[in-house]
């Protein structure tokens, strides 16, 4: 098995991020060393997925006390930069929670903040784990059949997306380790291309089958039978089990509704938000027009179109048949709510 890839690592003095935006074609690691360069890394996807901000929102406060060290700011313009990092995508609840978790070490010093951070990329990969083994015995009870599965995934939720392992590729994974995989359908993640250019990469890293495929033909291979079930990752999951994910999530889920499939949501509990009532509360990232509007760079709609681009939709709860966290699994769509796992 190839070494297990670290989308986000500490170098001693900097951050250094696998550059998301240019895989698969190159693997390339950039630099952080200031949270303006964290800011924009975490804007332009080149460190994405919800655990992983979290983690280079952990250690983007040590890169906060450093850049302060060095320009002399004070300890309030110190915090006015963590906030900058804290706020520089709105969906994912992972960022906030693991900065302020590092945060309120801040006065102890960056030791301690590194300390902090380091705990929050270990757990991380523990909760991954343990998760992937959850999720996997669950999926095989409940599709209840004697061969290797068919599962369907959206977007990137593997090791580069976490600090290791993965969230529902992490149960796949977790799958293909007891030779339990036939093949995944990896949706190609329009406009960003999460599923086709890195989830086809970590899923060739790992030697598991699998096609990729338009987001438009998921509902259709689904209700043709030709998939036992769907896991997905989640960026935020409010009290009620309603849960935001990668924009193309919830006709996915529905479509396994309607062929009494089920829809397995693979999270670690930094991202359910108790204090999130519903989905309807979550902040939905509205990003730029162009990733839209534009192939590859190039103009392909009118010149006069405009772009609509949410970044994430939210799948109601009712339609999520199981949220596997590091804590087990609930069945949602049956009345189980995150609260169980957290209180
Ligand atoms: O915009 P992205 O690529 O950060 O969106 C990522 C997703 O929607 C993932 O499914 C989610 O963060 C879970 S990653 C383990």
């Amino acid at each position: 098995m190839p070494q297990e890839l670290r989308a986000v690592d500490w170098t001693g003095s900097s951050l250094a991020l696998i550059d998301q935006t240019v895989l698969p074609h190159r693997t390339e690691t950039r630099e952080i060393r200031d949270v303006d360069g964290l800011v924009d890394a975490i804007q332009r996807l080149v460190v994405r997925g919800a655990p992983a901000i979290g983690a280079a929102g952990a250690y983007g406060v040590a890169l906060a006390l450093l850049q302060g060290e060095r320009e002399g700011w004070s300890a309030e313009e110190t915090r006015a930069a963590v906030a900058r990092v804290r706020a520089a995508r709105p969906t994912a609840v992972n960022l906030m929670v693991c900065v302020d978790r590092v945060m309120a070490r801040f006065d102890e010093g960056l030791d301690a903040v590194l300390a902090e951070a380091a705990a929050v990329q270990r757990e991380d990969v523990e909760a991954n784990r343990a998760m992937g083994a959850y999720g996997a015995d669950w999926l095989l009870k409940k599709v209840g059949v004697d061969r290797p599965l068919r599962v369907l995934t959206h977007c990137n939720t593997g090791a580069l997306a976490t600090a290791g392992w993965g969230t529902a590729l992490g149960v796949i994974r977790e799958l293909h380790a007891r030779g339990l995989v036939e093949v995944v359908y990896a949706d190609e993640t329009r406009p960003l291309l999460q599923g086709s250019r890195l989830t086809a990469w970590e899923l060739v890293q790992e030697g598991i089958p699998h096609y990729v495929q338009a987001d438009g033909a998921a509902a259709g291979t689904i209700l043709r039978g030709e998939v036992d079930a769907a896991v997905v990752g989640a960026d935020r999951i409010a009290a009620n089990g309603d849960t935001a994910n990668k924009v193309g999530t919830v006709g996915i889920a529905l479509a396994c509704a309607d062929a009494g499939i089920p829809f397995l949501v693979a999270a670690p509990t930094t991202t359910v938000d108790l204090t999130t009532a519903r989905g309807a509360d979550i902040h939905i990232e509205l990003r730029g027009e162009d990733e839209v509007l534009e192939w590859s760079g190039v103009r392909t709609a009118p010149a006069e179109s405009r772009g609509h681009n949410p970044a994430f939709d939210v799948t109601p709860g009712r339609l999520v048949t199981g949220l596997v966290t590091e804590r087990g699994v609930l069945e949602i769509s049956a009345g189980e709510l995150p609260a169980h796992h957290l209180r």
